[in-house]
C-alpha cells in the first residue's frame, strides 16, 4: 500500500513537473522579435520569452543597453539577436524584419513595445513638435513595423503581433493628451488589423499596462512632480506594476494558450480601470 502510494506521489510530481515546463516552455521553437527591448517593459517581455523556449530578437537605439539585455536573455540559455535599430525609419524597420528571417528563418511572434512619452502639460501647452515626433514613434513607429511583420506572417501563412498600447488607449488621462492619443490609435491599429488577417492565421491584440515602475514612469514622476508613493496610491492594488509582470501576459498572448483571442485589449492595471 505505502509502496502504491509513494509510486502514486511520483507519477503526481513528475506530471506536474512536465506539467510546470510545458508552461514555462509556451513558446518552444518559437521566434519572436521585440521593439524597444534594451529596457522596461521590452527588455522584461524579451527576457520572458527566451525563458519561454524562444529565440528572441531585439531592438532599440541604445548599444550599451542592447548588449546588456543581450547578456540577461543568454542567461536563460535562448539564443537571441539585438538589432540596432529605429521604429521610426522606415528602412530600420525593413532590416529588422529582414534580419531577423535572415537569421531564425521566420517570425511567429512580435510585441511591437517602442513608445515615448509626452510631456507633462495640458494640452494648449504641448510643443507640436513634440506631438509630432511622438506620432512619429507611436503611432507611425508601430504601424510600420506591423506592416513588415503582418507581409512575413502572410507568406508563412501564420504570426501572432502584440502591440505595447495601455490603459490610456482606453480611458483619458491628465497631462499626457498626445500620449494618450497616440494609444487610442495603437488600439485602433491592433482591431482593425485583427480582422483584416483574422481568416489568415494572423492574431492580433494589445496589451494595456497601467502604472508601471520604469524609466519612462521615473521621466514622467520628474515631469509632473510625482512621486512612486504618490502613484502607488492611485493604484487600487496599491503599488506600481512590474514590467515582468507585463511580460508574462504577452508570452500568453503570444502562446497557442491564447489561439481564440484576436482584435482585444488586455488590461493590467491592478485594477486601475475598475474604479
Ligand atoms: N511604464 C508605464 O507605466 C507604461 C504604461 C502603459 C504603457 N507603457 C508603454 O510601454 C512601452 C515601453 O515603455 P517602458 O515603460 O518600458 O519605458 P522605457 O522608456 O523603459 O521603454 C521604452 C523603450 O522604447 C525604446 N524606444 C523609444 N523610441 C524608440 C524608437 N524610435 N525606436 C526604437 N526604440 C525606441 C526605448 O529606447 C526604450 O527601450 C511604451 O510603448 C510605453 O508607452 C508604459
Amino acid at each position: 500500500m505505502v509502496k502504491i502510494a509513494i509510486a502514486a506521489l511520483q507519477i503526481a510530481k513528475r506530471h506536474h513537473h512536465s506539467q510546470q515546463e510545458e508552461k514555462i516552455m509556451m513558446l518552444k521553437n518559437k521566434v519572436a522579435l521585440v521593439t524597444g527591448g534594451t529596457s522596461g517593459i521590452g527588455r522584461a517581455t524579451a527576457i520572458a520569452m527566451g525563458t519561454a523556449g524562444a529565440k528572441v530578437v531585439f531592438s532599440g537605439r541604445r548599444d550599451a543597453e542592447g548588449e546588456e539585455t543581450a547578456a540577461l536573455i543568454c542567461e536563460t540559455g535562448a539564443e537571441c539577436l539585438f538589432v540596432r535599430s529605429d521604429v521610426s525609419r522606415e528602412a530600420d524597420v525593413q532590416v529588422l524584419v529582414e534580419e531577423t528571417i535572415a537569421t531564425y528563418g521566420k517570425l511567429d511572434c512580435a510585441f511591437n513595445n517602442a513608445g515615448i512619452e509626452s510631456p507633462g502639460k495640458p494640452l494648449h501647452e504641448q510643443p507640436i513638435e513634440e506631438f509630432d515626433k511622438l506620432i512619429s514613434i507611436n503611432v507611425r513607429g508601430l504601424f510600420l513595423c506591423m506592416k513588415y511583420e503582418i507581409q512575413q506572417m502572410l507568406n508563412q501563412g501564420s504570426g501572432v503581433i502584440v502591440n505595447n498600447s495601455s490603459m490610456g488607449g482606453l480611458i483619458g488621462f491628465p497631462g499626457v493628451s498626445p500620449y494618450i492619443a497616440s494609444k487610442h490609435a495603437v488600439m485602433g491599429l491592433t482591431r482593425s488589423a485583427a480582422l483584416d488577417y483574422a481568416k489568415q492565421g494572423i492574431r492580433i491584440n494589445a496589451i494595456n499596462p497601467g502604472l508601471i515602475a520604469t524609466e519612462m514612469m521615473e521621466r514622467l514622476a520628474d515631469g509632473t512632480g510625482n512621486t512612486a508613493d504618490s502613484y502607488a496610491s492611485m493604484v487600487p492594488m496599491g503599488r506600481m506594476g512590474q514590467a515582468a509582470e507585463m511580460a508574462q501576459v504577452v508570452v500568453f498572448l503570444c502562446s497557442d494558450a491564447a489561439s481564440y483571442i484576436t482584435g482585444q485589449p488586455l488590461v493590467i492595471d491592478g485594477g486601475f480601470t475598475a474604479n
